[in-house]
């Protein structure tokens, strides 16, 4: 007797999604300033597992600083073009470096009168300005301290009669360490980067060395660490792959964009672009153990640089995806999946659980299930760092959020290839409002303490711990039970 399509329904491989399950409590012996929620992605060490969303209704450049001056990671979206995601990628590079780049480096001609100078001081805010002549090299350094104390000799002298020749400076490529301690032993506030022939190559400041950001997740020059999301598809215009070397400059690590990355045209093209680019790759999205082992073992992918997949699909809260294909891996069930085949092919590789997160309970039990960090729009939309204005809607603030298969995003031209090529007309995606919910630094904030909190209770010291923690299948009558029930009010 066959039960091949019996067995597809009811066989043991229950799809479970976080609302199913719970974490068993575990014995804790440690104190609770003990837990450690740091987590890797490939070779980066992020202090916090905390990613936002490729989309354009969530991820540009103010984001993803912000998220990474947090500690976390925010992807930046793919639907516009190579051009601006030049930009964001740019503007997230040079975001609060410890390091101001020589050409945003404010400098004065000895020649120049001091008036000149003064000015510059007042209007924009700075102390101190580098004394530069007609070769670009440097002779001197002109700060607030330096003005003279008569108004003839400010409107008439001239900046070399008065800057401070002596000036104390640093080697290209020097570290923070040794920043710091130059500035502290001459007790100065700037310190221009001259390099061995004179030339000025940037310039630290007292202000950009103190760590108002201690756990930001940086490269190892001291910048932003940046994400990208890319289309697996290879540009075949040169223009277009020039370009795409440009932004590699930029980037980090490359999040391949798309609903499904099982598929034999997008691990071609990802292929290619690989070996087109030098940065890092995380590849997805997918849902089931077989896609990760055909990934990890059937592909050719630069191996050293690919660090990490991504995994959920139809999950999030702006999917349709699978209402309308009826096809679908909820992000906890995908996430069980490829943590298996990771542990059976490639442990080094990182897992990424994306989307359909509503609660921050969601995120110990992703952990608990094998990732390594968590991915969602859902919570980061209606924040004061997502693109877009805030709207008013019956007296409640609220930004618009949209999933980038609606209509809505897929008219931009951008991204349909986040979806099926050539499908016009069926959406996989909505758009609408979300409730404005503060800055992002508030939504982390409870984010982690929920998480903190879970690991403590399950027992778990570090996310690597928590993925020995247990989970259980909770029946209906018990999801009832764990949310608030038979109160007055309506939750
Ligand atoms: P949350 O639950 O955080 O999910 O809102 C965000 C994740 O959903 C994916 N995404 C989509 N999936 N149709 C889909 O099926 C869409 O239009 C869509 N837009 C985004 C994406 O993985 C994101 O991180």
């Amino acid at each position: 007797m066959s039960d091949k399509y019996r067995k597809k329904i009811h066989s043991e491989e229950i799809i479970a999604t976080f609302q199913d399950v719970l974490i068993l409590p575990g014995f804790t012996n440690f104190a609770p300033q003990d837990v450690d929620i740091s987590s890797n992605l490939g070779k980066y060490h992020l202090n916090l597992p905390i990613m936002s969303s490729a989309m354009d209704t969530v991820t540009e450049e103010v984001m993803a600083i912000n998220m990474a001056l947090h500690g976390g990671l925010g992807v930046l979206h793919r639907n516009c073009s190579y051009e601006r995601q030049l930009e964001m990628c740019r503007i997230v590079k040079r975001a609060r470096s410890f390091v101001i780049d020589d050409e945003h480096v404010a400098t004065i001609n000895p020649n120049a009168k001091v008036a000149k100078a003064k000015f510059m001081m007042e209007n924009y805010n700075i102390s101190g300005i580098v004394v530069v002549n007609e070769d670009k090299k440097v002779c001197g350094i002109f700060t607030k301290r330096d003005i003279p104390f008569l108004e003839q000799d400010i409107q008439n002298g001239a900046i070399k009669d008065y800057m401070t020749m002596d000036v104390i400076s640093i080697k290209p490529g020097a570290s923070r360490e040794e920043a710091r301690k130059i500035l502290y032993e001459s007790r100065k506030e700037k310190l221009p980067i001259i390099d061995k022939d004179g030339f000025l190559k940037g310039l630290i400041t007292k202000k950009d060395l103190a760590p108002e950001f201690p756990f930001a997740s940086k490269d190892e020059e001291g910048h932003l660490l940046c994400g990208l999301a890319l289309s697996p598809r290879f540009p075949e215009s040169s223009e277009s792959q020039k370009l795409l070397k440009e932004i590699d400059k930029y980037v980090d690590i490359f999040f391949i964009d798309v609903a499904d990355f099982y598929k034999k045209d997008d691990i071609i093209g990802t292929t290619k672009l690989m070996k087109l680019l030098e940065s890092d790759f995380v590849l997805g999205n997918i849902g089931t153990y077989q896609a990760a082992e055909y990934l990890i073992t059937k592909s050719d992918f630069v191996e050293d640089r690919f660090i990490g997949l991504k995994v959920g699909m139809g999950s999030g809260s702006i999917c349709t995806t699978s209402i309308q294909t009826g096809v679908g891996a909820p992000t906890l069930f995908a996430t069980a999946q490829v943590a298996d085949a990771i542990q059976d092919y490639n442990s080094k590789l990182s897992l990424i659980a994306d989307g359909g997160f509503i609660k921050p309970g969601d995120l110990p039990k992703a952990f608990a299930a094998g990732a390594d960090l968590i991915m969602s729009g859902h919570f980061f939309a209606g924040t004061e760092e997502s693109p877009g204005f805030i709207d008013t809607i019956a007296g409640r603030k609220v930004k618009v959020y949209r999933g980038m298969g609606s209509k809505e995003a897929r008219t931009s031209g951008y991204i349909s290839d986040r979806y099926i090529e050539g499908s016009k007309m069926l959406t996989e995606g909505v758009s609408n409002y979300v409730p404005y919910v503060g800055d992002v630094a508030g939504v982390l904030a409870t984010l982690k303490e929920g998480l903190a909190n879970g690991m403590i209770y399950a027992g778990a010291r570090s996310i690597q711990d928590m993925k020995e923690v247990s989970l259980g299948i909770v029946s209906i009558v018990g999801q009832r039970e764990t949310q608030p029930h038979d109160l007055i009010g309506k939750f």
